[in-house]
């Protein structure tokens, strides 16, 4: 299905590639805008990304395959990014890990049945004084235990 930047977001394009040197330079926050816009990076993005930068798909594909936080298939609405770098796996960052992967179903990269959660091991993301962490999209939860795991769990299942 054709891809297209919304009104608003081609607006916010535009501001972009005012701080950029060259439209090439702008890819990452362009990509995403459009994973922020389609849910994941599919073909259609890609080709849009590289007509309205004046890039080659192949540039914009090396990107999106190259960096980790670009989705090249649709993830949960629920994406659940649990940390197990050093901070967080002092804290009990793996154990939280497998609880999140038994409590779903689900492994890393995958998403459940209902396409509600998706599930993501990652690297720091910075906010290793407040270790073990998780995000769940743009959301950050702090100080993890197992019984706060299991709240945020069921508290999104309830509301989606
Ligand atoms: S190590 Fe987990 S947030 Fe830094």
């Amino acid at each position: 299905m054709e891809f297209k930047f919304t009104t608003e977001n081609q607006e916010k394009i535009k501001d972009i590639l005012k701080k950029y040197p060259t439209k090439k330079a702008a890819v990452m926050p362009v990509l995403y805008l459009g994973q922020e816009q389609n849910g994941w990076i599919s073909k259609e993005v890609m080709i849009e990304i590289a007509s309205v930068l004046e890039i080659t798909e192949e540039e914009v594909f090396g990107v999106v395959t190259f960096y980790t936080m670009f989705f090249e298939k649709p993830m949960g609405k629920n994406h659940l990014q649990v940390c197990t770098n050093v901070s967080c796996m002092l804290r009990g960052g793996y154990e939280i890990y497998q609880q999140v992967k038994e409590k779903l179903g689900i492994d890393n990269m995958e998403v459940t049945e209902d396409q509600k959660f998706s599930l993501e091991e990652v690297e720091c993301m910075g906010s290793c004084g407040t270790a073990p962490m998780m995000a769940v999209n743009e959301d950050y939860f702090e100080d993890l235990t197992a019984e706060k795991v299991n709240e945020i769990i069921e508290s999104l299942k309830e509301k989606n």
